[in-house]
């Protein structure tokens, strides 16, 4: 079975998550699949909307730890890096469906989206701090930009899970549905999306970004040097092992 399902209909391109047995976190050729096919959605006039989805029971755990733990996941152009600049930069309408957690990536990749749409068993975290990382995805620029500067450091240095009423106050969802209908109501509102004419989309969608396409870049950039340095420090090597060896970690001597 594949990681990533593709599947598209309708004018709609769906990415599905499928590796449920890692709680659909992402392995490198995931992100290079998902790039791929952000690709070809962007250059295809059969796709005018993509949606992103998960399984009722876990959107995603974020980056396979494994992968951090092996560096595979390091330089500036790793497929995680690619995919990032891929979601921030596409032109078209992207429409997510959360159910479950949604770690790390998994999360920060919501801000880039344009609606999202949540099961009320949704729990977003970004424990990049928990894991001697810094922030990703831009995510150190639109997660104040979207709930205001306590609330972003409260999510970003404790990295405890916030629930999806929460995301709601705050605007990262539009609407919280009973986890088994987010992926089709998702589905319902991107054929909306998909019968507009893709011209006035694209053009909005550019004015609504148009102020904060330098920042996020800029922010990308700087975040992504960071971290790929972070992954390489003490702090970072401790916590990968603590999990894959599912302990607590030591940071006192970090
Ligand atoms: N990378 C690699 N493997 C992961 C993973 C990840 N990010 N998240 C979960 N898994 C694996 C677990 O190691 C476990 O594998 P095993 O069955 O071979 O032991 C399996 O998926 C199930 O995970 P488990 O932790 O038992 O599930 P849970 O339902 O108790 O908890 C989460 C789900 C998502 C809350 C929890 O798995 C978690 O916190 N994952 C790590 C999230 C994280 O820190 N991601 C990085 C963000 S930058």
């Amino acid at each position: 079975m594949q990681d990533i399902l593709i599947d598209t209909a309708d004018g709609v391109m769906t990415l599905t998550i499928n590796r449920l047995e890692k709680k659909n976190s992402f392995t490198q050729p995931m992100y290079a699949t998902m790039s791929d096919a952000l690709q070809q959605a962007k250059e295809s006039s059969d796709v005018r909307v993509v949606v992103v989805q998960g399984h009722a029971t876990i959107f995603s755990a974020g980056n396979d730890i494994g992968d951090f733990l092996s560096g595979v996941a390091g330089g500036t152009d790793a497929p995680v890096f690619q995919f990032l600049r891929a979601v921030a930069s596409f032109p078209k309408p992207l429409v997510a469906a959360v159910c479950g957690p949604a770690v790390g990536v998994g999360t920060t990749l919501l801000f880039h989206c344009d609606l999202v749409y949540a099961g009320d068993n949704a729990a977003f975290s970004m424990p990049f701090v928990n894991l001697g990382l810094c922030p990703e995805a831009a995510s150190s620029f639109l997660v104040p930009q979207m709930m205001g500067y306590h609330r972003a450091a409260e999510a970003l240095l404790l990295g405890e899970p916030f629930m999806a009423e929460a995301a709601l106050e705050v605007g990262l969802v539009n609407r919280i549905v009973p986890p088994t209908e987010a992926n089709a109501l998702a589905q319902a509102q991107a054929r909306k999306l998909a019968a507009k004419p893709l011209s006035a989309l694209m053009e909005t969608k550019r004015l609504l970004k148009k102020s904060s396409v330098a920042p996020v870049q800029a922010h990308m950039e700087d975040e992504l040097k960071s971290f790929g340095r972070m992954l390489r420090e003490p702090a970072a090597k401790e916590a990968f092992t603590a999990f894959m060896e599912k302990r607590r970690p030591d940071f006192s001597r970090v």
